[in-house]
This record gives structure tokens, sequence and C-alpha cells, in this order.
């Protein structure tokens, strides 16, 4: 079946023959299928869906496009963690290395910023020298000696998700279940990981904004990594605001320095050690959750995370002093607050408009060929539930000489929240396990 069938098909509303996918996937890869037809076929599966066949076999085709690496031979539980994605989930950098700290292998490739979310690749090359492009002899070797290492899709590690991710990010076709699926577990099976966690984000900076959607996409991934033997948790958290307060790529690793170093948001805190107990559980490293959190904490509390981290960034070629002086970090030129326009209680965070706003300042990209700013970024001041003063902060922005101007960023912010006379009943950040 030739692309353009298999558009046609896919457009309206036909199933698509597992053969099929695979020939189109192996095309876009090698470059025979063109970008316009990919990002076509992506629209299509955008409005018409998958059934579990074809989710199927577009994950395998997705894997099959680079390697399957086999760690077997490096003793200890191999254990990773995925977030479908959300507005300042920092969480990996604080997790892989805290994972590895209480004794299990991390062998994690990430992403980087897709849609109106952050991507932990974007992130940590704001670590001046990092690299995340390592080749896979070196991952095998950091995973069994550093005991984690955070690398992207390349030529050979899921080529196939290194396109269409980032086809995916400028052509509005992320928030999709069949795509996210298929591109999170081609990734995630690629590893040689034998166990997952996800993380799966519901809410307004979440792609899935609905509960039930979420729950679809969690049993989606969760089906796939289980067909393939791997054991697999999922964790439903809240996205519908900000994790933490930084959103912007710098900005975001000196968060986590913060929550290594024993400080930080309570939010992020707490999805941080809630993940990484999971691991422990899941690589036997712990015995259950609660002796998993109280290994997780006392791993911050005496530095074990942060030194791991700071191994980690020196493995991976980084300039690890950043971690000990965030102020060398890359720092915006430009800073100024976002007021609020009445009194009273923050009742509603727009996430992905605080994203959105990021990625016009320049953290994210608005094309495939685009190059982020890692300096600029947002600093949520006001969350769910807080108490506001007219003209008080809500948020700063920390910009750049080229980015979008103040007025605009300023509506977009401002926009974002919702300022009403009581605060909204508190939630709690894990709202279901899987
Ligand atoms: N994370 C991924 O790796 N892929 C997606 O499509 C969404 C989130």
């Amino acid at each position: 079946m030739r692309a353009y069938e298999i558009i046609h098909r896919k457009r309206d509303g036909r199933a698509i023959p597992p053969a099929a996918i695979a020939a189109l996937v192996d095309g876009f890869t090698t470059g025979e299928i063109p970008d316009y037809q990919m990002a076509a076929f992506c629209m299509a599966v955008f409005f018409r869906g998958m059934d579990e066949v074809e989710v199927r076999a577009l994950t395998e085709a997705m894997l099959r496009s680079g390697d399957v690496l086999d760690l077997s031979d490096i003793p200890g539980a191999k254990v990773d963690k995925h977030s479908t994605g959300g507005v300042g989930d920092k969480v990996s950098l604080a997790l892989a290395p805290l994972a590895a700290a209480c004794g299990v292998k991390v062998p994690m490739i990430s992403g980087r910023g897709l849609g109106h979310t952050g991507g932990t690749l974007d992130k940590l090359e704001a670590i001046p020298g990092f690299r995340v492009d390592l080749p896979v002899g070196r991952f095998r070797e950091l995973v069994r000696d550093v005991g984690a290492c955070l690398v992207g899709q390349t030529e050979r590690l899921a080529p196939a998700d290194r396109k269409l991710y980032a086809l995916r990010d400028v052509t509005a076709t992320v928030e999709s279940i069949p795509l996210i699926a298929a591109s999170i577990m081609s990734k995630k099976l690629a590893e040689g990981i034998d166990a997952l966690v996800l993380d799966v984000k519901v809410g307004s900076g979440a792609f899935m904004k609905r509960l039930d959607d979420a729950r679809t996409l969690a049993a989606t991934l969760a089906g796939i990594g289980r067909r393939m033997g791997k054991r697999v948790s999922a964790l439903l958290t809240r996205m519908d605001e900000p994790l933490g307060r930084a959103v912007g790529n710098a900005l975001e690793v000196a968060e986590t320095v913060a929550l290594l170093s024993g400080g930080g948001p309570e939010d992020l805190r707490e999805v941080t050690v809630e993940l990484t107990a999971e691991m422990l559980v899941l690589g036997g490293a712990a015995a259950d959750l609660a002796a998993g959190r109280a290994r997780v904490a006392a791993a911050i509390a005496d530095g074990r995370g942060l030194a791991k981290l700071e191994e980690i960034v020196r493995a991976q070629g980084g300039d690890a002093a950043v971690l000990r002086d965030p102020e060398r970090l890359p720092r915006a030129p430009v800073r100024y607050d976002v007021p609020s326009p009445a009194a009273g209680f923050v009742a509603e965070l727009d996430a992905e408009a605080i994203g959105l706003a990021a990625v016009a300042l320049g953290a994210g990209r608005a094309r495939v060929e685009d190059r982020i700013d890692p300096a600029v970024g947002v600093v949520v001041a006001k969350k769910l539930g807080d108490r506001v003063e007219r003209g008080e902060p809500l948020c700063t922005v920390h910009a750049g000489e080229g980015s979008e101007s103040r007025e605009r960023v300023t509506a977009r912010l401002a926009g974002a929240y919702r300022i009403g006379p009581v605060a909204p009943a508190q939630r709690p950040l894990v709202l279901e396990r899987l």
C-alpha cells in the first residue's frame, strides 16, 4: 500500500493492516516517505484513532527501527520511569540519580520539549557540555558503572521516534493516545529495562485533560509493556498547574538542585519521591512503598541524590560545578513580574497556557529546526489556592533579547490565571494507581 493510500484510508476511518504500518514507519525512518505525508498520517490518526492491533503494529515498527538493547549482563534490576508530559515536570532529573543512588539501574531514553510541555533532554542540555547523544556502548557503560544514563533517541536507538517526535511537536499532532503510546513504549522497550513506572499526567497542562482519557492512555501503555514481559506500574498524577514553580530549562535544573539539596517545592518533592519509590519496589530495592519512600527521602537528606546527579553530569560531559552553584547556569538578561489584576484566590491555573508562554519565550520550538534558549522561562509565584492581592506578582518572566514582547507574554500569563473569591478544594497529587 502506498503512503497516499494509507493516509486516505486512515482519513476515512478505516483500519490499516500491520504490514502497511510497518512499511510506513520504515519508509519514514529511511527518508523515503517525506515529512508532509507522515504529518498528514499523524493528523488522520489524531482524528480517527487506532485500534489495539494498529497501536501494537505501530509500536513494534517504531521499536524495530533501531537497536533493542540487552542489558541482562549488567547486574541489578534495570528500571525506568516515563512521564506522558507536563509543564514544569522536571521529575526525571532528580528521580534518575535518586533511584541509582538507592540501588536500581536507570537506562533512560528521554525526549525533547513536545507541544507546550518541556522535555528532559532540553533541560539537561541547559547544563553546559552535557551530552545526550552518546553512542550505545557508552550508554551501557554508564548504566553499569554510574547506575544511570539519560540520552535521547539516536540513529540507532528509537530512530523512528526521534523523527516522528520532532514532527509531531510542530504539527499539533501530539495529543493522540495511539501516537503517544507508540512513541513512549517504542523508546522504553528499546532500553533493555526489566520494569517501567509510568507517570500519566492529567489536567490543564497534560495532553490528557480528562481523567477517563488518562486512564485509557495508562491502560494502553501498561498493556503494551506487560505483553512484552515487563513489570509496569502506572500512576495518574495531577497536572492542573505547573509542577513545582520553575518552567524553562535552566530554571528547572536549578529547581532540581534545590530539591536534591533538601528544599524545593513540596508538590515536586512528593511526586518525585512517590515515583522513585515505585521504581525501587518494582526493582526489588524496597520491600514496599513505605520503605521505598523512606529510602528516597534518606538519599535526599544525606546528599547522595545530588552527588549521583553530579556523577551523571560529569560522566556525560557536563559541567557539574553548576550544580553546586546554580547561579552559573544560563541566565536570562530580562526579568519582569506579571501582576495580578485582582485580589482573591487562585481558583484556576491553565498550565498549558503557561507552557505555551514559555515556548513563545524560546524555551521550546515552533519549527523543527528552531534552537531553544536554555535561560528563558517562567517562575510561578502563585499556585492553586494561594491568596493574592491586586498588583502582587503572579509569576516572574525570564526573557531573552529576542523573546516575544512583554505585553503579549504578560497578557498570556495573566490570562492563564482565574482569580476567584474562594480557594478551590485541595486534591491529591497522585490521583490513581494502576
Ligand atoms: N512522551 C513521549 O515520549 N512521547 C509522546 O508522544 C508524549 C510524551
